[in-house]
C-alpha cells in the first residue's frame, strides 16, 4: 500500500526532476542518506495537495501552470503521445502517457494517491468515458486511496435547444448530439464515483472556451479556412464562451468549498453571436497591423451561412450559481475584455 504511494511519487515532486524517491527505492545497496532523504520526501509528499489532471490539454496545462505557482501543490497529468509527454516535460510538468484507445490501467494505481482529481478528457464516441468504462476497477482502488475532491469537465451542450430562453443549473437537460448524451452520462458517472468514494465532487459544465494561443484572434491571425462545426457556430445568435483563467478561478472556488454532486455552468456574462467576436478580434488585429489581413468570413458572408447552415441549439447559459456559491468574479466576463487582454500580451504575429 505505502509502497504504491511511493511509486507513485513524480520525480522530485513534480518542480525539479533528478532526486527521484523511486530512484532510491531502487537502489540495491543500503544508503542512509538517501533512506533519511525519502523518508523526508515522503512526508512532504504527504503533507502537501496532490492534482492528478486527467487530460493535460488547453485547460489542463493552464491549470496545472496555476497550481505550480501556489506553495503548496504538487502537479501530475496525462496526454496520449510520447512527444506530446517530452514537450510537457521540457516545460517542468510531470506526466504519464495515457491513452483511452489503448488504456494502461496502472494508472489507477498511481491515480489513488494523489489528492484531487480533474478530470479533462472527453467521452469518446461509440465508448462513453474512458475510465469509467473501468469504473468498478476505478472505486475498488480508490477506496482507499487519498482523494478528497473531484471535478469533471462537461460542457453547456447538455442543455440542447431552448429557443434564446436563459438555462441555468436547474434546466432539464435535452442533449441532441450523440457527444452531448454521452456527456450527461459522464457526468453522472463521475458524480455517483464520488459518492460512493464520500469525496467532494463538481461538474463544471463550460461554454467554448478561449484563451492564450486558442481563440478567434488566433483564427484569424492563422487565416486558417472556418470548419464546418465553426461556420455552424457563425450561425448561432447566442454562443456561451468563458476565458481559460476564468475556468481556473472557478476550479480554485471549488477546492475551497467542498460539496458533494455540484454542478456550475462556468460561462460569461456575454452570450453572444461568433460572428460578432470575429468582428472584433478582426478590429483589434486591422487596427495594430493594418492591412496584414486577407478578406476572412465577413459578417454579410456569416448572414449567408447562416442561411446554409440550420440553426443549433440556441440557448443563453446562466453563470449566478457560479458566482452566489462559487464567489467567482470574472476577470472576464465579456469576449471583449477577454480578447484585448490576449491581444495585449501577443507579440507581433506578423514579422
Ligand atoms: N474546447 C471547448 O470549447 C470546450 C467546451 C466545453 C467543454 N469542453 C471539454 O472540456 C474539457 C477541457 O477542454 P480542453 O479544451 O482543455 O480540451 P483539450 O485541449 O482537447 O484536452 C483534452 C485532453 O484529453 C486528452 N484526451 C483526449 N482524448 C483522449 C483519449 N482517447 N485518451 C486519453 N486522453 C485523451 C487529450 O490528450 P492529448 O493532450 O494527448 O491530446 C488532452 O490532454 C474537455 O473534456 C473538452 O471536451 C471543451
Amino acid at each position: 500500500m505505502e509502497a504504491n504511494k511511493l511509486s507513485a511519487i513524480p520525480i522530485g515532486l513534480g518542480e525539479t526532476q533528478g532526486n527521484s524517491v523511486l530512484a532510491n527505492c531502487q537502489t540495491s545497496t543500503f544508503n542512509p542518506d538517501s533512506f533519511r532523504r525519502s523518508r523526508t520526501e515522503k512526508s512532504q509528499w504527504e503533507s502537501r495537495n496532490r492534482m492528478f489532471i486527467l487530460g493535460m490539454g488547453f485547460v489542463g496545462q493552464f491549470f496545472a501552470n496555476e497550481l505550480k505557482k501556489k506553495q503548496n501543490w504538487i502537479v501530475s497529468g496525462t496526454c496520449k503521445s510520447l512527444i506530446k509527454k517530452k514537450e510537457l516535460e521540457g516545460r517542468g510538468f510531470d506526466v504519464h502517457l495515457f491513452d483511452a484507445n489503448d488504456p494502461q490501467l496502472e494508472i489507477l494505481n498511481t491515480l489513488k494517491s494523489y489528492t484531487h482529481l480533474l478530470v479533462s478528457i472527453p467521452p469518446l464516441v461509440g465508448d462513453g468515458d474512458p475510465m469509467l468504462q473501468h469504473g468498478q476497477h476505478l472505486r475498488t482502488t480508490l477506496m482507499d486511496g487519498s482523494l478528497r475532491w473531484l471535478c469533471y469537465l462537461s460542457s453547456t451542450s447538455v442543455y440542447g435547444h431552448s429557443d434564446g430562453a436563459w438555462a441555468d443549473e436547474d434546466c432539464p437537460t435535452s442533449p441532441i448530439s450523440e457527444s452531448a448524451k454521452l456527456r450527461l452520462v459522464a457526468e453522472e458517472g463521475w458524480l455517483n464515483l464520488a459518492y460512493d468514494l464520500g469525496v467532494s465532487a463538481h461538474v463544471f459544465r463550460l461554454g467554448g472556451i478561449y484563451g492564450p494561443g486558442r481563440s478567434a484572434l488566433d483564427t484569424i491571425i492563422k487565416q486558417k479556412p472556418l470548419s464546418n462545426g465553426q461556420k455552424m457556430r457563425l450561425s448561432t445568435q447566442y454562443t456561451s464562451r468563458v476565458h481559460v483563467e476564468d475556468i481556473c478561478q472557478a476550479l480554485d472556488a471549488s477546492i475551497y468549498r467542498p460539496s458533494s454532486r455540484k454542478i456550475y455552468n462556468i460561462v460569461d456574462d456575454d452570450p453572444s453571436p461568433r460572428e460578432e467576436v470575429f468582428a472584433y478580434a478582426r478590429t483589434l488585429v486591422e487596427k495594430k497591423w493594418p492591412s496584414r489581413l486577407k478578406q476572412s468570413v465577413s459578417p454579410e458572408r456569416a448572414e449567408s451561412l447562416s442561411q446554409e447552415i440550420t440553426s443549433r441549439g440556441e440557448k443563453r447559459v446562466s453563470n449566478a450559481h457560479m458566482k452566489n456559491e462559487l464567489g467567482v468574479r470574472l476577470l472576464h466576463p465579456s469576449f471583449r475584455s477577454g480578447l484585448l487582454s490576449i491581444f495585449n500580451q501577443m507579440e507581433n504575429p506578423f514579422p
